[in-house]
């Protein structure tokens, strides 16, 4: 089976998908996969990564990149009856490359996780891991993600959208009270979010977060714990299947679970979270009704809150989980008995539809 492994990308998380990609990379079992391994530049350019890019990590605080000049340009070609990935070689003219049997769009952000490339896999007829067009778009846009788990009976926090050119109301100060989370509505890794705790800041954090997505909210913030669940589609059209649950605890020098605690400091975290049966077992349906009523497919990581009274909040979800070596995605499911590799053979032979 030839998999084509899809990373970088244009969105603000382009190293964390470079790093993904490695990590699935060095998984793939080579007497079963042949890998293909496809960069989108941080450009939007795709290049046949050379070298070795199974070798992707986060030095320190460098974050790697893929670039124009790791490989040959490369086209997908969206010809439903060949899908062929075909080498643009600027010397030679066009060559062939292979007809790939699946995808693995590695990408988190924008033009990746949020339908996009789902689109034009759709329209070349390649079979590709993951939520299609319409879950991706949903679980990419935090405000759409509450709207459709709030009809499924799903509990969000308070929160305001403002759109494009829309400030906030000040009747929404009361609604909400401080602090407030400040976040662009499609985003990840916690890129453009800042923790207010004065209004005086809020202008400043909405527009950092209009730097990434001219559409903004702002999240009540829920005193609780980080609590996150891993969800993998079932086999042979199976039912899902929840992970155990992970709680994040974030050292209170980080104050919240920003980008560095994230990936460059590090968490301490704990599989099984220490929560009552009753609301593991709460939380895990939640997981899987909010897969389910967004449409998912192939995976997803679903992140909530939990109060020191029980109360359950959907946070987000996340259809291209971060797949590092220290993710929580794969954590989750190697404590639930499926290693980093199982995984990626399960998400890769789910994909085959
Ligand atoms: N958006 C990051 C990659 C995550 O959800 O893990
Ligand atoms: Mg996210």
């Amino acid at each position: 089976t030839r998999v084509a492994i899809v990373f970088g990308g244009r969105s603000t998380e382009h190293a964390i998908s470079c790093v993904s990609a490695g990590a699935i990379l060095g998984a793939l079992d080579p007497d079963q996969y042949e890998a293909v391994p496809v960069g989108i530049t941080r450009e939007g350019r795709w290049v046949l990564a050379g070298g070795d890019p199974s070798s992707f990590a986060i030095a320190g605080s460098t974050l790697p990149e893929i670039t124009a000049a790791s490989g040959n340009s490369v086209v997908l070609a969206a010809d439903p009856t060949t899908t062929e990935l075909i080498v643009r070689d600027p010397a030679e003219g066009v060559s062939e490359l292979a007809g790939v049997d699946v995808v693995f769009p590695v990408l988190h952000g924008a033009y990746g996780e949020d339908g996009t490339i789902q689109g034009m896999l759709e329209m070349a007829g390649i079979p590709y891991v993951g939520a299609n067009v319409f879950a991706s778009a949903a679980a990419m846009d935090k405000e759409f993600t509450k709207k459709l788990a709030v009809a499924e009976g799903i509990p969000v926090g308070p929160y305001a959208v403002l759109r494009a050119g829309v400030s906030f109301a000040d009747e929404d100060k009361e609604r909400l009270g401080l602090p407030v989370f400040v976040k662009p509505s499609r985003a990840g890794s916690s890129h453009g979010i800042t923790k207010v705790s004065d209004w005086a800041d809020l202008d400043a954090a909405i527009a950092t977060a209009r730097e990434i997505d001219p559409k903004v909210l702002v999240e009540a913030a829920i005193v609780g714990r980080e609590i996150e669940c891993g969800v993998l589609e079932g086999e042979a059209g199976g039912a899902p299947e929840s992970s155990l649950l992970a709680e994040i605890h974030v050292d209170e020098a980080a104050d919240w679970y920003d980008f560095e605690t994230k990936y460059l400091v590090g968490s301490r975290y704990t599989i099984p979270a220490g929560l009552p049966d009753e609301v593991t077992r709460q939380v895990r349906e939640f997981a899987l009704r909010t897969f389910t009523a967004l449409d998912c497919a192939g995976l997803a990581r679903v992140d909530f809150f939990v109060t020191a009274d029980h109360q359950i909040y959907l946070n987000e979800i996340n259809t291209m989980p971060g797949m590092t070596p220290t993710s929580m995605f794969p954590q989750m499911w190697a404590a639930t008995g499926l290693e980093y590799p199982k995984v990626v053979d399960r998400l890769i032979r789910t994909a085959q539809r």
